[in-house]
């Protein structure tokens, strides 16, 4: 049942406006309302011309990312009932608004491609007796990593990517260490020579706040510091293998 009422400040920007105005809005909203729905309703009831990302409403395409209260979220996960008012809404940080709440992620995944985010082989595994299988202990190691939805979260939080957009962030450096610890995979060292170059993985500072905004428990800013140790010992092996 809808009885309560919700105050919103809402970010509007359109590319004919320097900078981004912020809007009141007022919607009655009931237990199970997200932040996801009240701009829906927004959209509907108040002004058509409202811009935002959704897709799946339920966690999993990572499309729907807006700052809410200061903070990255999943909008379609949180919960108006939760929510301290005014509830203000804003895009995600550190990425050019294309519209309202609407921005351009193109760069992350132009360096996603950097990191060849696949399976990658040298030599081809013959299918004839089944799948190329993994071991439960072979699976563990990719679980964690493989939850990334790529909502971006991790990027709007990250002050390094904030200070240089040429930082490869940690949403691309949790993608390269779900694929260097694949069983399967055997392009390692390809992607490592991206991770430890110019702009890789030693910009990060270890802030940690693209952890704690993820909605997956990536964890990305741990496995940014694996990252390092074995960009280390790669190091250390080639100075050894030269004497
Ligand atoms: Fe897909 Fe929110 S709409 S994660």
């Amino acid at each position: 049942m809808q009885s309560k009422r919700a105050k919103f400040i809402v970010s509007r920007f359109t590319p004919s406006n320097k900078t981004p105005q912020l809007k009141k809005y007022e919607l009655k909203y009931g237990s199970t309302t997200t932040v996801l729905d009240a701009l829906k309703l927004l959209k509907d009831k108040e002004d058509s011309s409202l811009a935002f990302r959704h897709s799946c409403g339920s966690g999993i395409c990572g499309s729907c990312s807006v700052i809410v209260n200061g903070k990255p979220m999943l909008a379609c996960q949180t919960y108006i009932k939760d929510l301290k008012q005014p509830i203000k809404i804003e895009p995600l940080r550190h990425f050019a608004v294309i519209k309202d709440l609407v921005t351009d992620i193109s760069d992350v995944f132009e360096k996603m491609r950097g990191v060849i985010p696949q399976i990658s082989r040298n030599q081809k595994v013959s299918t004839k007796n089944g799948e190329h299988l993994q071991t439960p202990a072979q699976l563990k190691k990719i679980n964690q990593p493989s939850q990334c939805i790529k909502c971006m979260n991790c990027y709007s939080a990250c002050p390094a990517y904030g200070n240089n957009k040429k930082f490869i962030g940690p949403m691309v450096g949790a993608l390269a260490q779900r694929y260097n610890a694949d069983s399967r995979d055997q392009s390692k060292a390809k992607r490592m020579d991206k991770i430890v170059g110019k702009d890789g993985v030693w910009d990060c500072s270890f802030v940690g706040e693209c952890s704690k905004v993820c909605p997956k428990r990536v964890d990305p800013a741990t496995t940014m510091q694996r990252l390092k140790i074995t960009g280390v010992l790669r190091l250390a092996k080639k100075i050894i293998s030269k004497k």
